[in-house]
């Protein structure tokens, strides 16, 4: 008998503090994309939740579980559960938002597991995890996504997460402005596929 076919599990991360956001509509699509190749998908605002910053107090040093009691203990477990990762925060003073800075800096607990526990982060080690940037900015500086990207792919590393890309434009800054570009949406939706395309789970 044929074993069943695991659904692939994709986590989009809304970083955004505003609300049908260009980040928004581009996670969206990345998402649609993953849905449209029978991936489950789940979203999570970061806005809405409740996640206070990482006090360094080293409470997670010995056990790799966080003390601090707030949304970041199930979205520990929505993180290491996923096989894929759809991280997506505008262009904040050169970094990711404040809020998507707080929730990777809440996975020190994760670090602990991987780096001083010594045991696997992901909870079905052994399947594939990938992961991708998803970002806008106002400006169109050079090399305006490099330092948040560096932030996204350390984190990535920790989590035990191969990072597989970014989908970047840059000159998009009043809100749904995406919108009016000629192909980011379209672009969104494909890199959803091919985030999913590659390694589904048996
Ligand atoms: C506090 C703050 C800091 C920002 N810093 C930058 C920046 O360093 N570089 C840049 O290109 N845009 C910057 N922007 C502009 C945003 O990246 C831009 O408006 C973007 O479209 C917001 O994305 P969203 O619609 O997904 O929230 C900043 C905006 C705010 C509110």
């Amino acid at each position: 008998m044929n074993k069943p076919v695991t659904k692939l599990k994709v986590l989009g991360i809304a970083g955004s503090p505003r609300r049908d956001s260009n980040t928004d509509h581009l996670l969206q699509q990345v998402m649609a994309g993953a849905s449209s190749l029978g991936a489950e998908t789940k979203i999570v605002i970061l806005s809405e939740l409740n996640i206070a910053p990482c006090r360094h107090c080293d409470g997670c040093i010995k056990t790799g579980k966080c003390v601090v009691d707030d949304d970041m203990q199930w979205l520990h477990i929505d993180l290491r559960e996923a096989d894929r990762i759809v991280l997506a925060s505008p262009i904040f003073f050169m970094s990711v938002t404040a809020q998507t800075k707080a929730m990777i800096d809440r996975c020190q607990a994760l670090w602990v597991i991987k780096y001083v526990l010594k045991l696997p982060v992901a909870i079905n080690p052994g399947k594939e995890r990938k992961g991708i940037f998803v970002s806008v900015g106002g400006t169109k500086l050079r090399n305006l996504f490099e330092p948040a990207m560096a932030t996204v792919k350390s984190w990535f590393t920790t989590l035990d997460i191969s990072y597989s890309g970014e989908l970047v434009f840059s000159g998009i800054d009043e809100r749904k402005t995406i919108r009016l570009h000629p192909t980011a949406l379209k672009d969104a939706f494909a890199t959803g596929q091919k985030l999913t395309a590659i390694n589904t789970r048996q």
